[in-house]
Parts: structure tokens; sequence; C-alpha cells
């Protein structure tokens, strides 16, 4: 067999068992099976790179190159679905059906799957084009990110398809991934998504493909267009596009009258809890697409179909006292502990009050009967109090006036929310918080879990985050939790975090508003710790995006003794305290601003800002007087190209910029 026929073979044998796997949950081949039919056609692919398909199954890892997202009209306009909230509004919705003189037709009832949705374009078996919902005329296009997700076939099955056709559905986060991906967040000390819905809609539209292919999202497809549909009905089309290679929902039922839509609607208003991914209502549509033709739009949404709400299910419950939690850097959150009750399908012990504000807002008294709601959120909240049950004497919540743990008296900003605990070099969570925050995977990356920090703080091993930097294994294996491999594996960890680059270190200190971006900004414009730790105020302000509160967060740092210590101890031990010098090609460009503007074919926006700063140039954020150049690719603004001709500016296209690099 020639190379191409095994390379099409492989392929295609790939494409039927992620079918039989993500599809049908039925797989026919062993794991190992796969992963050697998959590693046999990657080096196929790499020796023969002619052959290359980004539909290919082993493209479902995608790529660390930056996505651009074009923007592309829809074929049809992707509209939304009116809402009905009660039994009488879904009367009513049938009802106007019925006066249009339709009397004959079933229903589909399926579930409304809470995600994003998605349109697919198929051409000749092959998925083309993912585009992202937008404004409903047009979307971006995400069809690198869609790959990703083994659910969605890139290439079809059989031949019994529609040469050209759009499929739309809900690319959705079932809780497995949801639950895996907060927690991994938190251990990174970054900001948990509030539920899978907003997870999925901020996973499609990441830039790196690869971190998308890392989520775990999934896929229901739920409508399909076309002018050449196999059959004229919706349901049946869709068994049928089953047996292509889509993920169809295997939830959905065909109901005869609007009696057997709200069996159906209670039925999954108390089953919905049981599913591994989140809903948020029934879609009810007339099965008959001639029919649905003949009903046709209203402005936004069909006449053939609706979305029944399901209500953010709300109880009573009481409350039995209040916790406050100390964060890594001093925030105070309190807590309501309650008296345990079922929501959604889980047993509530907990929701959140936010902050002071909040507990004056709801006149939170002791032992209220408070209404607890769980909306698309994963904690629940407390929305208000039941008065009329309120015991006679009981007194108003006083907000804590000192830390819980370490008795310091509380502070608040005037622009935050929250109070904090000023105690940052002594109060217990905040010592262990900076350590925890120190090892994460954004920072020094040194692999140690919370348990771990926990007992080394306990046993006084490590108080700060110097103090990792002198651990023996000698140590380490003291402790209950370590042997000899635990004990090696972070010792050795630990060793290999001081190669980790400078930004990261100034990211790991662990200074008040110094997220990775501006750690970044710190490491490339101070070169190393101790000029960094020596600049004025004036100078730190200098460097863009810093205002003044960052500056006073960073300057404060580095004033403090203790903090002066453990530099001098990080220094010491060896970790990178200078900005490496990033590999410049030439000076080609020195002097030479540079604006960007437009998406290009060549290569990606960030690759050509990466080779500007690799040839000397900067680059520019707008054009002015002091342009060099405006790279102009497709679909740029009119605005910029006239302000460029008005000005002088010299406009060169992504080819003449190339042409300049290679000279
Ligand atoms: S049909 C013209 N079916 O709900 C009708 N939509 O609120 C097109 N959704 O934008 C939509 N599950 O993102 C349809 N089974 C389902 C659905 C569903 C979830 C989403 C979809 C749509 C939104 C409307």
């Amino acid at each position: 067999m020639d190379v191409l026929n095994k390379i099409l073979k492989l392929r295609e044998s790939l494409h039927q068992h992620n079918y039989n796997y993500y599809v049908l949950a039925a797989p026919t081949i062993t794991d190992s099976e796969f992963d050697s039919m998959m590693h046999e056609l990657e080096l196929l692919e790499k020796e023969n790179p002619q052959y290359a398909d980004a539909n290919s199954p082993t493209q479902s890892i995608g790529s660390d190159l930056s996505n651009e997202f074009q923007k592309m009209q829809h074929r049809y306009p992707m509209l939304s679905l009116g809402n009905v909230y009660s039994e009488s509004e879904l009367i009513e919705f049938d009802n106007r059906i019925r006066k249009t003189g339709v009397d004959e037709y079933v229903y589909i009832c399926e579930l409304k799957f809470d995600g994003t949705s998605i349109s697919l374009t198929y051409q000749n078996g092959e998925l083309k084009h993912a585009i992202t919902r937008g404004d409903g005329t047009q979307g971006d296009v995400v069809t690198e990110n869609i790959r990703t997700i083994r659910s969605i076939p890139k290439k079809l099955i059989g031949k019994e398809y529609p040469a050209d056709f759009e499929i739309r559905g809900e690319v959705f986060m079932p809780h497995a991934s949801f639950d895996r991906l907060n927690s991994e967040r938190l251990k990174n000390e970054e900001t948990p998504f509030a539920n899978p819905r907003n997870a999925a809609a901020g996973t499609i539209k990441m830039l790196k493909s690869s971190q998308v292919a890392q989520r775990g999202l999934d896929c229901y497809l739920y409508y399909m267009l076309g002018s050449q549909l196999p059959t004229d009905s919706h349901s049946d089309n869709l068994s049928l596009a089953k047996n292509w290679g889509f993920k169809i929902s295997p939830y959905s039922r065909c109901c005869k009258n609007i009696g057997e839509v709200i069996d159906f609607i209670k039925h999954w208003d108390t089953e919905r809890y049981e599913l591994p991914f989140d809903i948020d209502g029934i879609v009810i549509k007339i099965d008959s697409i001639s029919l649905q033709q003949e009903l046709g739009f209203t402005a936004k949404t069909p006449r053939w179909a609706t979305a029944f709400k399901f209500k953010a299910e709300r109880v009573a419950t009481q409350l039995l006292s209040i916790s406050y939690q100390v964060g890594r850097t001093g925030a105070i959150t309190p807590v309501a502990n309650l008296e345990p009750v079922q929501l959604a399908g889980t047993t509530v012990k907990r929701a959140s009050l936010h902050n002071a504000d909040q507990i004056a807002i709801l006149d939170l008294h002791d032992g209220d009967t408070v209404f607890i709601e769980k909306g698309g959120e994963i904690i629940p909240k407390v929305i208000s109090v039941d008065i009329d049950q309120r015991k006679e004497g009981a007194k108003a919540v006083q907000y804590i006036t000192h830390c819980p743990e370490c008795g310091t008296q509380l502070e608040r900003n005037p622009e935050e929310a929250k109070h904090f605990c000023p105690n940052e070099d002594h109060c217990p969570p905040q010592l262990k918080g900076k350590i925890e925050h120190f090892i994460s995977r954004a920072a020094m990356n040194i692999n140690a879990g919370e348990a771990t920090v926990e007992a080394l703080f306990n046993e006084k091993l490590v108080n700060n985050i110097a103090d990792l930097y002198s651990l023996t294994r000698e140590q380490l294996l003291q402790l209950d939790r370590f042997a000899e491999l635990s004990a090696n594996n972070l010792i050795q960890s630990i060793e290999k975090s001081k190669e980790q680059a400078f930004d990261r270190l100034v990211f790991a200190l662990g200074i008040r508003q110094v997220g990775t971006t501006t750690a970044k900004l710190l490491a490339k414009t101070f070169k190393n710790i101790d000029a960094l730790s020596q600049a004025s105020l004036e100078q730190l302000q200098q460097v863009d995006e810093i205002g003044e509160t960052i500056a006073k967060c960073i300057l404060g740092y580095f004033a403090k003794e203790e903090n002066k210590i453990i530099i001098q101890q990080l220094k010491d031990a060896g970790l990178t305290t200078e900005q490496l010098m990033d590999s410049q090609l030439s000076e080609r460009l020195a002097g030479k601003t540079i604006v960007i503007s437009g998406s290009f074919s060549k290569h990606s926006r960030e690759e050509y800002k990466d080779m500007i700063e690799k040839h000397a140039g900067i680059n520019g954020s707008s054009v002015s007087k002091n342009t060099s150049y405006l790279l102009a690719g497709d679909k740029i603004g009119p605005s910029k190209l006239e302000k460029a001709q008005k000005l002088g500016v010299t406009i060169i296209s992504e080819d003449e910029f190339l042409n300049m690099m290679e000279e």
C-alpha cells in the first residue's frame, strides 16, 4: 500500500474509533490500540508533510500558535429562542400556533443545553468552518478550537450526507471537566469560572487550541440547515446525522400535544440534577420542517419553537453562624453556615455572603431564616431574609473588627469592597498562602500540594518562601507524609525551580496587584532583581500599564526588611534573578515604529509583533506621525488607512514586510 493510502486508511479508522468512543460511548478497541494507531499516523504525517490535513484525527490536540479570530457572515442568521416561564405561557404559545390554522403537528422536546452555541459547516463530508453566534448575523471563526472537541466529527461517516449543509449545536463543559478545571485554577491562584456556561464560552475563544484541547469540552448538535436536507422531519434528520458521526441528544422526545410537553418538562425539572452537564430549560420545536417554514420567524425568534426556562431553585433555611475566611492576600470573605438543606440536587451547608456591605444590605440578623438560590453558579447565594420568621430580640449581625486567625485589627480601603488583615508577615493563612502561591504552576511550578505546604508550615520547616531552598531530604523523611521517592521528588522539583525565568520569580513573590502580565513587564524593564527592588515610584510608573496603586504596592514590598532578607536568601540559593536576553535576530528595524492592523494569512498577528521586536523594532498601538510603517493586512479599517495616508506613513503589505525581513 502506498503511503498516502496508508495515511487515508488510518485516518478513516481513527475517525470511526473516535465516533465509537466519544459519540456512541461504545469503543471497539482498547485505549492502547487507539494510541498506537494514532502514533503511527503522527509519524507518517510528520515524514510526509505534503499530505497534511487540518481535519486529520491527529490535529485534535490543537496548536500552540496564537489564533486570530476572523469574523464571518452566517449563511442563515443565528437567531435566539423566545422564552416561556410557566404552563400558561406555554399553552399560549401552543394557541398561537393553532390560530394560524395549523392543527396537525407534533412537537419535539429537547433539553436546553447550557453552553455556547456554534454553527458548523460541512462540505463534501468535511468540517469547513465553525462560527460562534456573535451578533447573530456574523460571528467569530473558531474552527481550530472546535477541531479539538473529540465528539465533533472532522470527516463524516458514510456517503448519505448532503454535499453542503450547516449543523448547529451547543458546546458545553460537562461537570467532570468543569470541576477539574476549577480545582486546577484554584491551585494556580486563578479565579475559578462561576459556572460551566462561562467556562465553555471562555474556552471556545481561547487563543491557543492546544489549551482548548485540555479543557474537555463536548457538543450536542440540535439543528440542521441547508437546501437539500434528507427529510421533512427535524428529528429524523438528526437521527440520520447521528449515523454520519454527530453527537445527537438521546434525551429528546416526540410529544403529540401540549399536555405531553408539560409532562416532559416536569420530568426534567427534577431529573436535571442527575445529568452530567447543566441544562437551563427545555426547547419545544415543531417537528415538520415545512410547517416550520409556514410559521416562519419574528424579527428575533422562530414562531415554531420556544424555550421553557427552569426557575433557579430557591429554598429557605436557617442561618447558624458566619465564618470569616482569610485569603492569601489577607482579604476577608464572610460565609454563611446554614442548617443543611437540599438545593438543586445537592445538600447545601454554606452560602457566600461576599462582604460587609452585602450583609448590611440583607439586614442579616443572628438565626435568621434566609432564602438561598443556586443560579448557574456553583456556590449558592443568600438572596434575602424572611423577616416574618425573625425571632424577637435577634441581634443584627456585627461584622468582625479583628482577624479571626491572628487577632490583628482589620482594615478596609475605601475603593475596595472587602476588609483585609494587614498583618501579612505573621498571619498564618497569609503566610501559607504566600508559599502556596510561590510554588503554584504559573509561578515556580514546584510539585507540592496544599496539604504538603500545610505540613511543612505546621512543622515549622518552611515559614517563608526562601525556607523552601534550605529544606533537606532528611527533614522531609521525618514527616509522616514523605517516603524516599516523594521526598526526592520534592527536593528535585525545588531544585529545578531555580531555573524558572525571572518574570516567574517576580510573579511568585506575591506582591499585591502584580499578576503574570505585570511581572513580565517588570522583568523586561528592570532586567534584574536589584534594579527592580531599588526602582523609585517614578521609575515604576513609567512602565506601561503600571499606575500609582501598583507602583506603591511594589515599592512597599521591597521596602520591608523581612522581604529584603528573603530576596537575599533567594539570590544566595541561586534562583534566576535576572532577565535572560531575548534572542535578537538583527537591528534591521532599529528606531522604527510599526503599527499592525487587519488580518494576515502567512503568520499570526502575534508572530509579526514578535518578529518586529526580534529585529529591534517597536510595536506601535495606533497610527501617529511617529509611525514608520503601517503593516496592513486584510480587512483593515478604512479610518486607519486614511490616517496613515494623511500623515504620510508608508503602508506595507504582509509580503512586503516579509521581503524586508529577508533582505
Ligand atoms: S434551537 C432557531 N435547541 O438556546 C432556533 N437551541 O435561547 C435555534 N440551546 O441560541 C436554537 N439547547 O444556544 C436549540 N436543543 C436546543 C438547544 C438550544 C440549547 C441554546 C442555543 C440558543 C439558545 C436560545
